[in-house]
């Protein structure tokens, strides 16, 4: 079923929406039309959580609550989800939300502007089922911004939550919402409104279709980089389709060999499934952005981006991950290693589309991974470095190193690998090895670094995982 009308259930009600821009973000309707001025703007880009809104999402008949940044969502992505704004959180008989309640007892509420979003990120978790532990809590909030310095007051309110009764209201209409849900959640979506286009398939042979007549379009993932065009650059994207409304492209497989990631899965479902077998990948993606952001961006939306300071792509690439192209047509794989031409240029061709990613899972590797940034939350890298080794007998089989934020994309640390392979692991490889990554890497100074301190980080990083095999080493785990 196709519609050109946007459903989306808000206080108990499907709301249908015709004519929509496609451009337009949820934060503008939100404040304009649906005049609920509660949710806030402050950067208009997804950094301080002012806008923090909550959607409901279907999912095995239950609903799958997620904190997203309102400012760079498009409203037409609102299909088939519920809302949940700030206002809709106390009760109808007047009665505060625990969360909000807990906010007041605390003195949580401070320069008020960005408390609806603190509001709305702790709810968020609340409803997650959350163990309420400080990791959890201090993850919650990390993509909400307080500048006055109060986060003690936020914490304790969040950490005074968790012995609070969870049979709040949406609990006890959880039914109906649900039903609601299942009415509008079985529909593709397609726009035109003035010169704009915008196509929600639902299925990937519904998307070959459209792209057998629609080359030129922007594809569009958890729009966490893309929106930017709209908000920040004040541009107009006239041509959309919707990735992440298709179903066959939400998923990870793992066939033992490798571990599959389907294109539109968000980051967060990564985050959890791949600490079994990389916890250094998910130690990395805890400090991706924020919730907000990872509930809704892609590792697929990551790859295209082909920013040299993406942090999934120094991983994926020293995991030796491959890619999985498609159009309407073939289907096409490449290492990511070949897959980055120059700044944020890859081998994407017109129309094609990332299908999904494979990342292999080798028996005998060591995997680690460092991200160095300004700040430790929610904050793009300076240097980000990943270290994939094979060492038996204190000699390296393999070794695949990469970095991002050292060159014009992320790359492989060529000079260096090369030292390490075949030799056994001594003080004196590794200074060697340091002293290669000066001949691998002349990275540029920026507002995140200086090109100094890039290369000074980037052998700091390698001497680190050296110090951490050795620790091992002496625990008689690796040689
Ligand atoms: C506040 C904030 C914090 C951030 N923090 C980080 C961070 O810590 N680390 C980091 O690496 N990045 C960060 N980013 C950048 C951004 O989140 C990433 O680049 C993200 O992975 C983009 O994924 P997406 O799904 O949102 O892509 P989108 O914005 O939807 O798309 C990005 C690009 O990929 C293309 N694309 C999307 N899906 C496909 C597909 N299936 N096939 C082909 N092309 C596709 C789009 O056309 C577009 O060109 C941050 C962004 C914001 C706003
Ligand atoms: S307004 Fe700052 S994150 Fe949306
Ligand atoms: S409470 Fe709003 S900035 Fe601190």
């Amino acid at each position: 079923m196709t519609s050109s009308n946007i459903d989306f259930v808000y206080q108990n009600k499907i709301i249908k929406i015709k004519n929509s821009d496609s451009n337009e973000t949820l934060l503008n309707y939100i404040r304009t039309k649906l005049k609920k001025t509660g949710t806030k703007e402050g950067c208009a880009e997804g950094g301080c959580g002012a806008c923090t809104v909550v959607l409901g999402e279907l999912k095995k008949n239950e609903i799958n609550y997620k904190a997203i940044n309102s400012c760079i969502t498009f409203l037409p992505t609102l299909q088939g989800k519920q809302l949940i704004l700030v206002e809709d959180l106390i009760s109808k008989e007047g009665l505060l939300h625990p969360v909000q309640q807990a906010m007041v007892n605390y003195h949580g509420s401070q320069c008020g502007f960005c408390t609806p979003g603190f509001i709305m990120s702790l709810f968020s978790m609340y409803k997650a089922n959350s163990k309420f532990r400080d990791i959890d809590i201090k993850d919650s909030i990390a993509g909400n911004l307080c500048r006055c310095t109060g986060y003690q007051p936020i914490i304790k309110a969040a950490k005074s939550l968790k012995n609070k009764n969870k049979n709040d209201q949406f609990s006890k209409n959880k039914k109906n919402i649900i039903n609601l849900l299942k009415k509008i959640n079985n529909k593709s979506l397609t726009i035109y409104y003035k010169e704009k286009k915008y196509f929600a398939p639902r299925y990937i042979a519904e998307l070959k279709k459209i792209l057998k007549t629609n080359d030129n379009v922007n594809f569009l993932s958890g729009g966490t980089d893309l929106s930017l065009v709209v908000t920040k650059e004040r541009k107009d994207i006239n041509s959309i389709i919707y990735m992440n409304s298709i179903k066959d492209l939400q998923y990870i497989k793992n066939n033992n060999k490798y571990i599959e990631v389907g294109a539109s899965t968000p980051l967060i479902e990564l985050e959890t499934y791949i600490k079994n077998y990389y916890p250094d990948f998910t130690k990395i993606l805890k400090r991706y952005g924020s919730p907000q952001i990872r509930n809704v961006a892609t590792v697929a939306g990551n790859i295209a981006t082909a920013s040299p300071i993406g942090d999934c792509l120094p991983l994926l690439i020293s995991l030796n991950a491959k890619v999985v192209l498609q159009d309407f047509r073939k289907e096409k794989v490449f290492f990511l290693d070949d897959f980055f031409i120059n700044y944020r240029k890859t081998k994407l061709k017109k129309g094609q589309f990332i299908h999904s990613i494979r990342i292999p899972l080798p028996k005998d590797n060591t995997f680690r991974a460092y991200k160095i940034s300004k700040r430790f939350d929610d904050d793009i890298s300076s240097v980000c470095a990943a270290f994939n080794l094979e060492i038996t007998k204190n000699k390296v089989q393999s070794v695949r190193i990469a970095y991002g934020g050292m060159a014009a994309t992320p790359k492989r640390a060529a000079y260096c690998e090369k030292i390490l392979l075949n030799s056994r692991v001594t003080d004196e490889i590794i200074n060697k090895a340091k002293k290669a990554l000066e001949k691998d890497f002349q990275p540029i100074s920026d507002m995140r670094a200086s090109r100094l301190y890039r290369i000074e980080v980037a052998k700091n990083l390698l001497e680190k995982f050296y110090a951490e095999i050795k620790q091992k080493k002496s625990i008689g785990v690796l040689f």
